[in-house]
Parts: C-alpha cells; sequence; structure tokens
C-alpha cells in the first residue's frame, strides 16, 4: 500500500469539479484517509513548491495557489503514486491526454487543477508537510 498527496488547486474548487475528481479517485479504487479544504498559508506553498523556487513562473504559481481555497488529500492504495500521476495527466493541458484530469478539465498549464506526488520520497515529504 502506499500514500500519495493530492490537491485540487484553487480553480478546482471555484469552478465545482472537485466533486468530479474525489469520484474518479474513488472509482480508481483509492482510499482518501485524510482531506481538508482550507485557504494555505504563502509559507506552506513556498515549502510545498521549493524545488520551483528559481523557476519564472514561481510567482505566478504562488498567487494562483493563494487565490482561493484547495482540498489537500491524502490518497492510499497500490501503486497510488504512479497510478494518481497517471490519472492526473501531463501538467501543460495541450499534451494531457483526454480521459485525464488535466486533459478534460484544465486549459492552463498555471491553472492545471491538480496536484500529486511524483514519487516516494515527495509523497512523505508532502504528506508530512499538508498533514501534520
Ligand atoms: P511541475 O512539478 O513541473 O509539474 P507537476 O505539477 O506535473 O508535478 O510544476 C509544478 C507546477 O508549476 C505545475 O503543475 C504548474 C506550474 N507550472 C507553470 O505554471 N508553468 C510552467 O512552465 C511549469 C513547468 C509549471
Ligand atoms: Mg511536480
Amino acid at each position: 500500500m502506499e500514500k500519495t498527496f493530492i490537491m485540487v488547486k484553487p480553480d478546482g474548487v471555484k469552478r465545482g469539479i472537485m466533486g468530479e475528481i474525489i469520484s474518479k479517485i474513488e472509482k480508481k479504487g483509492f482510499e482518501i484517509k485524510q482531506a481538508k479544504l482550507f485557504k494555505p498559508s504563502r509559507e506552506l506553498i513556498e515549502k510545498h513548491y521549493e524545488e520551483h523556487k528559481e523557476k519564472t513562473f514561481f510567482n505566478e504559481l504562488m498567487d494562483y495557489i493563494l487565490s482561493g481555497p484547495v482540498m489537500a488529500m491524502e490518497v492510499e492504495g497500490e501503486s497510488a503514486i504512479e497510478i494518481m500521476r497517471k490519472m492526473i495527466g501531463n501538467k501543460d493541458p495541450k499534451l494531457a491526454s483526454l480521459g485525464t484530469i488535466r486533459g478534460d478539465f484544465a486549459n492552463s498549464i498555471t491553472k492545471n487543477i491538480i496536484h500529486g506526488s511524483d514519487s516516494i520520497k515527495s509523497a512523505q515529504c508532502e504528506l508530512n508537510l499538508w498533514f501534520n
């Protein structure tokens, strides 16, 4: 069993797509072990996206994630990290296949609707950051 960190980004919450995303996760057979809907602090988001601190898109990304409540989730299941990344799809919605969450619901690389941990290490780190 593996645990991963999933976040529905602000436009997913605002546009009312949260339910559909949760439904996809549940229908895949994964269990949502913890969830919270709240407006994260700048400090939390800066830590979460620390690896992108020097990137040109960092400020835009910060402003976007801080623009409203997000839904943070701990999702558990076999190969949950890799399978959730597949279900989420490419970060660039132009490249994301239809049927993936980004492919179906996003049209912007910044507002790409959902985050999922990309490795065992980042999953542990992110779950610890968001839920401890
Ligand atoms: P990244 O970790 O590369 O993608 P993923 O979310 O699939 O792990 O980037 C983190 C987020 O940063 C990405 O979801 C959206 C944002 N981003 C931009 O806004 N512009 C960009 O050019 C890139 C590469 C990412
Ligand atoms: Mg990433």
